[in-house]
């Protein structure tokens, strides 16, 4: 429903802050309950003739958006120059998205300081590696440790949350953008250190945590300590882990220190921020989550057709871990967070509505991508759909990156579809809090994709995150719904965990893994995992290190193919191993694949070991995702059986319960409500009609729901 269009706050500039309205935990929005999903995007607004607003409003009631993220990037425009405000454009912007029914995301700008204020504060500005202070002309110029950034990050937040704490189309603070900027500067220098200070206490266990004995590197004061520039040689790679680790809590700081003003004025209203995905974000989620009231992410596949929708439900199912995460760590006492909030807050806050230029490919989206991608994410627990950006630039640097409104204009299939998938979500927001239900965990840990970047490893090219893909791809085209875990987290009760790649293995993970495994789990565990403690030391002994009881196995050493070399395995359906092998011995485990060909003949290539109640696997070699999936299948039992593409996920609240049905084929498929774990009488929420002898078209989509008594 739109809601009526009064006229908006009329505030002079600079007017006091009106005492703030009790905002009810509803009128967030559906991050605390209540509301319709989310459907919209980046709206700048800025960038265009006035006159644009008003075709804007108009397009965004026909496409039924719900949501607009306002101010993302115009720090230059609310602050023009130091302490002095303009806020009669955003008021403009604003109460014309209530008048037309759309709340906001309203962002502090804080990604993108001005060109005065990185003039007057040079030190704000980034130093690369090489120290070079890169110069103002982009956007994200920015050091987080940088006094003068930090004061007025927080200033300009709380100029905003002053203004508009009031103002009804406020529905979520969008902080910052894609925290990630990286800095070697001394300001970093200083704040690292005093980090380290707190992690390790002296230098002695910060030169036995870093090896520093090795070349002679010993610390042996504090001043020597810098952020890890650029060197004549590696270097040592327990300082770029902590670093990586450190920037993580230093841009967390930052993030709260907006969070806290923003909370402070306006209590009701939930904060986030948006996550980017790639190597270069140096974010750890899992220590993130519990400090934001959602978790938000943008996600741009970088592969065409099938791969994109692995990829969306990669990305999607990270969130939604990430977000459980979090909101487990914020009910009081470990308790279940309320019953009228979503157990996984997260939304999609960007994708691309269109063509995607992401890591020197092009990536276009087929017909009906649009759709099934949004809804995608919707399947797997995103509070609604929202896509960077409402319109496409016509000028700027991202003048080619797609939008809602192409520059075509309405009259094209991307607004078409944009319409199509609105009026779609408009009738989905009864599933917004239903949990998702998940039958596998896999576990994922940035800081082992940190440690496998690190130039200092037996092989190049390893990739914990690439892992970690492979073995959720593999289980999605079984037709099974993935949770993520962190190692340390207790995994959640599921019957299969898989474990990939997981380098850095606590003694904690190494418990928790046991005691799922002992209480009757089943375990499967891929090379390169248990070989070193948080710190990144090897644990000697034999590999894989934290593991060796657990799985029952000793590896003497690594015996990696050569690059595209495949080693004959003893089991045709594992096919052929290739990347890595080692010399396993068993020692309790059972060989269930043997190699058969190359140095390592004869030895374990794939092991089994009863531990408690439960099994443990463990994989000395990489497989083709066929040769994964007959693994997984062999540990867990085959999956629901469906054609590979046919994406099923399943959603249920007390009393109902929905299947997302997503057909990423080129055929039709029939899908029979008991095949999606509903009852018979189930009806399907895109046609309206019972779901009795559905068929979803090629590249089509059904949306089922029934009671459960
Ligand atoms: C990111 C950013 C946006 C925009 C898009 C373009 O996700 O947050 O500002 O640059 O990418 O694809």
């Amino acid at each position: 429903m739109r809601g009526p269009e009064p006229s908006g706050p009329q505030r002079p500039e600079g007017a006091p802050r009106p005492a703030p309205r009790p905002r009810s935990e509803g009128a967030a929005g559906p991050a605390s309950g209540g509301g319709p999903l989310w459907f919209g995007g980046d709206y700048t607004p800025e960038q265009w003739p006035e006159d644009a607003q008003a075709e804007d409003a108009a397009l965004m009631r026909r496409a039924g958006v719900t949501l607009a993220t306002v101010g993302v990037f115009a720090w230059p425009l609310i602050e023009p120059a130091e302490g002095r405000y303009t806020f009669a454009w955003l008021d403009g912007v604003l109460d014309r998205l209530h008048r037309n029914g759309v709340r906001a995301a309203l962002a502090t700008p804080t990604a993108s300081p001005p060109l005065w204020f990185s003039a007057a504060y040079p030190d704000t500005l980034p130093v690369t590696a090489d120290g070079v202070r890169i110069t103002p002309g982009s956007r994200d110029a920015y050091c987080v440790c940088a006094p003068a950034y930090a004061e007025a990050s927080v200033r300009v937040a709380a100029a905003l949350a002053d203004r508009y704490a009031d103002h009804p189309a406020l529905a979520l603070w969008h902080v910052h953008n894609e925290y990630g900027t990286w800095c070697h500067c001394d300001h970093v220098a200083r704040a690292f250190r005093d980090w380290l200070r707190d992690r390790y206490g002296g230098l002695d266990a910060l030169n036995d945590a870093w090896t520093t004995a090795f070349w002679g590197r010993r610390v042996t004061d504090w001043a020597q300590v810098l952020p890890p520039r650029t060197t004549q040689y590696r270097s040592d790679p327990g300082h770029v882990l902590d670093f990586r680790r450190f920037l993580s809590d230093a841009m967390l700081g930052a993030y709260r220190a907006q969070r806290d003003v923003l909370r402070a004025r306006t209590p009701g209203v939930p904060v986030t921020t948006n996550f980017a995905f790639g190597d270069w974000v140096p974010v750890d989620p899992w220590r993130w989550a519990p400090h934001l009231d959602l978790v938000a992410v943008d996600h741009y596949p970088d592969r065409p057709g099938r791969a994109a929708a692995e990829q969306t439900a990669f990305a999607a199912d990270l969130a939604r871990s990430w977000a459980r995460a979090g909101a487990a760590a914020r009910a009081p006492d470990g308790a279940a967070p309320a019953a009228d909030r979503p157990a996984h807050p997260w939304v999609v806050m960007e994708q691309a509505a269109g063509v995607v230029y992401t890591g020197g490919r092009v990536v276009p989206k087929a017909p009906g991508e649009l759709v099934r991608h949004g809804l995608g994410h919707v399947a797997r627990g995103s509070l609604g759909a929202l896509f960077f950006q409402w319109r496409e630039s016509r000028g700027g640097a991202e003048q080619w990156i797609s939008g809602m409104v192409p520059h075509a204009g309405p009259g094209s299939a991307v607004f078409r579809e944009v319409c199509d998938l609105g009026a779609l979500l408009a009738r989905l927001g009864g599933a917004r809090d239903a949990e998702v239900a998940a039958d596998a965990a896999v576990v994922w840990d940035p800081e082992c994709q940190w440690a496998l970047g690190l130039p200092s490893l037996p092989a190049p090219g390893l990739d914990h995150t690439g892992a970690a893909a492979q073995a959720h791809r593999v289980l999605w085209r079984s037709g099974r719904t993935v949770e993520f875990t962190a190692p340390d987290a207790v995994p959640p009760r599921v019957p299969l965990l898989v474990v990939p790649a997981l380098y850095l293995t606590s003694d904690t993970a190494a418990e928790r893994l046991a005691a799922h495994t002992e209480a009757g789990g089943t375990l499967v565990v891929t090379h390169l995992s248990g070989l070193a403690d948080p710190r990144g030391t090897v644990r000697t002994g034999g590999y894989p290190g934290a593991l060796r009881g657990l799985l029952g196995v000793r590896v003497e050493r690594f015996h990696p193919p050569a690059p595209g070399e495949e080693v004959p395995l003893s089991e045709p359906g594992y096919g052929t191993g290739r990347r890595w092998g080692e010399h396993v011995h068993t020692t309790g485990a059972e060989a269930v694949v043997r190699y058969t060909g190359g140095p390592l003949a004869g030895c374990p290539a794939v092991t089994r070991h009863r531990f408690g109640t439960g099994i443990a696997w463990y994989l000395s070699t990489g497989l083709s995702d066929a040769g994964l999936a007959r693994l997984l299948a062999d540990a867990a039992g085959p999956g629901p059986g469906r054609p590979p593409g046919l994406e099923v996920v399943r959603r249920r609240a007390p009393g109902e319960a929905w299947a997302f049905v997503l057909n990423h084929t080129e055929a039709a498929h029939p899908v029979a409500a008991a095949d999606a774990g509903l009852p018979p009488d189930a009806v399907d929420l895109v046609t309206g009609r019972p779901a009795t002898g559905l068929r979803v078209p090629a590249g089509g989509w059904a949306v089922l729901h029934a009671r459960t008594g």
